[in-house]
């Protein structure tokens, strides 16, 4: 409520922000989580709390009239179609070089993503953190995290019958047949439950495209695991629909101001609080917490954040492409939702990829074989406020997503010469091979050990944290979030033994 005063505000619910809440409460610390997104728990009028893929609705995305589809065309013409705004759950937020896709509502980014939870190799990720000490990342917050996400592997025998994974078995004949490694990847959606799906026992889901624009079952998402243990223990006060604006050092009595909006489902503000917090945990993801600790910066309020706020943000060097197979390597009229195998070609320092074999569930047999690339694409870019407009901005420029494509071209240049096939350049674009102008996994920002301490404090503040995504710096070889989580793990405890008494 306005004027409260609260010991932990956390802003934003995705995994950094599940991982404080559910840490802190159960330390005992009353803590208080102010999300923008809604809270996804009640049905509209079809039953379902989340559209279908296929004939998406306002509950899609985030305050557009239109859908911006990551797949944005076939044959020629536009898929988008017209919506009605509403507060929905993936928001394509624009930045002129480039669309950054995220998770709006409790659970953040793990309401949409594709559930792929892969643990980084270990050469490169003590490359890209070499602050943090890997032995003990390696042997207690990675388990710890993928533990606590209830993490779990498809059933290779499944695998290998169900019609659900053909697109993924001919992704995998075509990459090894040009001798490329192809792994499986682990996964939060509930294999056991897919399988009950593929059996006719229980509503589909995955089996019915559900994913992007949300699950209505089998996946365990943070509202399931990481939000659900941390409100089970009392503590734990989630304010959805509620957009942090700002966060200043409190005036009297030390702690924070933290302003907020409250919004409607139509997006429009109906109301304004303040409250006070002795810390503050910024979770709003790469983009969302970055956005606020530049604009607090150049704006006054928190002058004093070192320079290096606002760095080395990156894509994970993500890229898209697809491509037309012969029509004897069919992918399958029916696809799960769920990407289950990646090609690994991290350790070819030619073209330093990594290939997930993702879906492309149209619900009719279109010979494609669609795939996000993550390249080691070392191109950064800045987030500046920019005093005419109010807002913070993204230097990164579309021709920096260069390297990404060429790595990748590589790759599947190679497996289209030995299969003889060619690339799809209707699906991003009229004419567009490679979908280079957005990204599912935005890193970076406010980089661990640079812009924090090791530990993702902000030391010029005393009771500020980041624990969110932008501690990555750009790019970490491998879907995301169980790095977040496992970093957010091993930097609360340390934050809680030290900081809190
Ligand atoms: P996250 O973005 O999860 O959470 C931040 C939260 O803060 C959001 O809920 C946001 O609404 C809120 N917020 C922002 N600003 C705020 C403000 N000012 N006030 C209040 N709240 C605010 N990764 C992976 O590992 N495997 C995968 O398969 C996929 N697949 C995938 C598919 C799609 C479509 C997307 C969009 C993303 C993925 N990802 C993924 C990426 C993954 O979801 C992402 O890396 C994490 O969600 C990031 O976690 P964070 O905690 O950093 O932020």
């Amino acid at each position: 409520n306005d004027g409260d005063r609260v010991p932990a505000l956390v802003i934003g619910s995705g995994y950094g922000g599940a991982v404080a809440a559910l840490r802190l409460t159960q330390a005992g610390i009353d803590t208080h989580m102010v999300e923008m997104g809604k809270s996804w728990t009640t049905p509209g009028s079809d039953g379902k709390v989340f559209c279908p893929m296929l004939s998406p609705d306002g509950r899609s995305f985030w305050l557009r009239d239109r859908t911006v589809q990551p797949v944005s065309h076939f044959s020629g013409g536009s898929v988008d179609k017209n919506i009605s705004r509403y507060v929905g759950v993936l928001d394509a937020e624009d930045f002129g070089g480039i669309k950054v896709y995220q998770g709006r509502g409790v659970g953040g980014g793990s309401l949409v993503n594709g559930g792929m939870a892969v643990t980084p190799k270990r050469n490169y990720f003590e490359e890209i953190l070499p602050g943090v000490d890997s032995n003990e990342m390696y042997s207690t917050y990675f388990p710890r995290a993928n533990a606590a996400l209830g993490v779990n592997n498809i059933d290779p025998a499944w695998f290998e019958s169900t019609e659900y994974y053909k697109f993924a078995r001919t992704g995998r004949k075509t990459a090894e047949r040009s001798g490329y490694t192809t792994t499986f990847v682990p996964n939060v959606y509930d294999f056991n439950y897919m399988k009950q799906e593929a059996a006719g026992q229980v509503t589909k889901s995955a089996l019915v495209s559900e994913v992007i624009y949300g699950n209505n079952a089998g996946k365990k998402s943070l509202d399931k695991t990481y939000l659900a243990a941390a409100s089970a223990t009392g503590k734990l006060t989630i304010s959805a629909l509620h957009v942090v604006t700002s966060v200043a050092p409190a005036a009297t009595g030390g702690g924070y101001q933290v302003v907020m909006n409250q919004i409607n489902e139509q997006g429009n503000t109906v109301g304004t609080k303040t409250v006070t917090a002795d810390k503050v945990f910024f979770a709003a993801g790469s983009i969302g917490t970055s956005k606020l600790l530049v604009s607090m910066k150049a704006q006054g309020q928190l002058a004093n954040l070192p320079g290096a706020v606002g760095q080395e943000w990156g894509h994970n060097g993500n890229v898209m492409v697809g491509r037309a197979n012969h029509m004897w390597d069919a992918t399958g009229a029916k696809q799960s939702a769920i990407p289950v195998m990646g090609i690994d070609n991290w350790a070819d320092t030619s073209a330093p990829v990594f290939a997930e074999i993702a879906p492309f569930p149209a619900g009719t047999e279109l010979w494609v074989s669609l795939y996000l690339a993550i390249a080691k694409n070392p191109q950064r870019a800045q987030f500046q406020f920019n005093s005419a407009t109010g807002k913070v901005g993204l230097n990164w420029q579309r021709s920096q997503n260069q390297p990404s494509i060429d790595m990748a071209k590589k790759l599947f240049d190679k497996i289209n010469k030995k299969e003889g096939t060619i690339y799809r350049t209707d699906l991003f674009g009229p004419t567009q091979t490679w979908g280079d102008q957005l990204t599912y996994h935005p890193l970076g920002g406010c980089v661990l050990g640079k812009a924090t301490d090791g530990y993702g404090r902000l030391p010029e503040y005393p009771g500020l944290y980041v624990m969110d995504g932008s501690l990555v710096p750009g790019n970490v070889g491998v879907n995301p979030f169980v790095t977040i989580t496992a970093l957010a793990e091993r930097n609360i405890e340390n934050i809680i033994a030290n900081d809190m008494n």
